[in-house]
């Protein structure tokens, strides 16, 4: 059933037009006036009516569905997708919103972002004309789809200013894909399981998945801003390849500064370590530009840039690719065209279609108003606090939450889950290290309504332990 709107906007005021449309619509629904039956008008429809330009219903639909008070359902239209007392009472049609679970459970695990672009038109767009293409009767190619890698050659310097021909691209299944094909490539030479040393805190799935794919792992603490090149040089003997978080330390949330870039390239080249430089999600940044890449600084480093659509798009693709140069990189497409692609050639070909026609870019467009909406929530919610240490709010999909020693992260969890919310602790994080007492917090997925319920279940289980603190 579609809206019958009676809204009238006041040109002459100081609150932007896009805003008064949001708290408008927001007290239709409150109030009841809107229900989740409701289908709202089109954009370019409403536009009209109300005498403003189309961008600024976009905007106020955006927002709202950021909030969780709309469901955007592409070519469906955007519908309510709750009842006036906000509390979430959808139909059964109504799908939960990607941040809730099947049981409702608002789920903050890192690594989810926004389902949006799966409702996107552009997105099934792209799927339709992969799949009405000539079907090939041959693999994919090795190392990617030319299609693909060009898209991805000009994402990257587009979105990160990095120079670099499609020939360099290789198209992977995502990071940990990556990260096999890099402990092959590497045997290759060193004919023994090689020793990669990681970063601790780091990403548990890549310690599991280099150790599964036969290298030795090896670790070296870190604070929030990555490793010191001081510490490489104390190393008793060299790694084989070292991966790193230098845009966004992967959970702390720092950046590795410029001066210690160089100098791991400098201390890289001569003792001949392969770089593995992770950037999972330089694409959102909220408050600083991402520092240059460390594959495109001149040094004659091997430096391999491992690329994901996880973060951009989703690790339901199972998708991303890797910057390859010099002699790791010849080792890298040997051992790839020894292996074959993992990557389905219709996925690639969608990828290609989607980025080449602009959908990646607006996607990440939105997906980052999204989330400064969500990480205002956090400081909001958390940011005054004196008794939670919020932090890793620069950038990305993920927070930090330190906590108090009488308030253990464990209990928290435990507890929050008990309430509907998931949470996981900061000290999964950490290998060899006494973990710190913290959480860590994914807000790409939940909407705004939801983060803001979780927050308020965490923020009242932090009073209620401190108040009475665990024996
Ligand atoms: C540090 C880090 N790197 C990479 C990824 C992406 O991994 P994949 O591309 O295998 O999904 C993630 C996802 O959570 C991550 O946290």
């Amino acid at each position: 059933m579609e809206a019958e709107l009676p809204l009238v906007l006041d040109g002459g005021s100081r609150i932007p037009l896009a805003a008064q449309l949001v708290s408008l619509l927001r007290e239709a629904i409150l109030n009841g006036t809107l229900r989740p039956e409701h289908t709202l008008p089109a954009t370019r429809r409403l536009a009209a009516e109300l005498g403003v330009s189309r961008g600024v219903v976009v905007r106020a639909y955006e927002q709202l569905s950021g909030e969780g008070y709309l469901e955007s359902r592409g070519s469906a239209g955007t519908r309510v997708a709750v009842r006036s007392d906000g509390r979430g009472a959808v139909p059964e049609s109504v799908r939960p919103a990607p941040g809730a679970d099947g049981d409702g459970i608002i789920d903050l695990t890192p690594g989810r972002p926004s389902g949006a672009p799966f409702r996107d038109r552009a997105w099934r767009a792209a799927w339709r004309k992969a799949v009405s293409e000539p079907v090939d009767v041959e693999l994919p190619p090795a190392f990617g789809l030319p299609a693909l890698r060009t898209a991805v050659a000009d994402h990257l310097a587009a979105s990160r200013g990095l120079t670099v021909s499609a020939d360099d691209v290789i198209i992977t299944a995502g990071t940990s894909d990556a990260l096999q094909l890099s402990v092959a490539a590497l045997r290759r030479q060193t004919k023994r399981p090689p020793r990669v040393l990681m970063e601790d805190p780091g990403y548990p799935t890549a310690r599991r998945v280099l150790t599964a794919a036969g290298s030795a792992v090896l670790t070296l603490p870190v604070g929030q801003d990555g490793l010191e090149a001081a510490q490489l040089a104390a190393l008793g003997s060299c790694p084989d390849a070292i991966l790193v978080t230098p845009s966004h330390q992967y959970p702390l949330g720092g950046r590795m500064p410029v001066g210690e870039r160089l100098a791991l390239l400098e201390w890289a080249e001569p003792n001949h370590v392969v770089i593995l430089e992770d950037d999972y999600d330089s694409e959102f940044r909220h408050r600083r530009m991402p520092l240059p890449a460390l594959a495109s600084l001149p040094s004659g480093a091997e430096v391999v840039l491992v690329g994901t659509f996880s973060k951009s798009l989703s690790p339901w693709l199972r998708c991303g690719y890797l910057v390859v140069r010099g002699t790791v990189g010849r080792r890298l497409r040997d051992a790839r065209l020894d292996l074959g692609t993992p990557v389905p050639g219709v996925l690639q070909s969608a990828l290609a279609n989607y980025i080449a026609g602009g959908g990646l870019a607006r996607h990440i467009a939105r997906a980052r108003r999204q989330y400064a909406h969500r990480r205002a929530l956090l400081l909001d919610r958390l940011g005054g606090r004196a008794d939670v240490d919020l932090a890793a709010l620069d950038g990305g999909l993920h927070a930090v939450i330190r906590l108090q020693p009488d308030i253990p992260a464990g209990r928290l969890a435990e507890e929050a889950l008990g309430l509907g919310v998931r949470v996981v602790t900061l000290a999964g994080y950490f290998a060899e290290r006494p973990p710190e007492n913290g959480l860590v917090i994914g807000y790409g997925a939940p909407s705004d309504l939801q983060l803001a319920r979780a927050l308020d279940i965490l923020t009242g289980l932090i009073g209620r332990m401190a108040e009475a603190p665990p024996q």
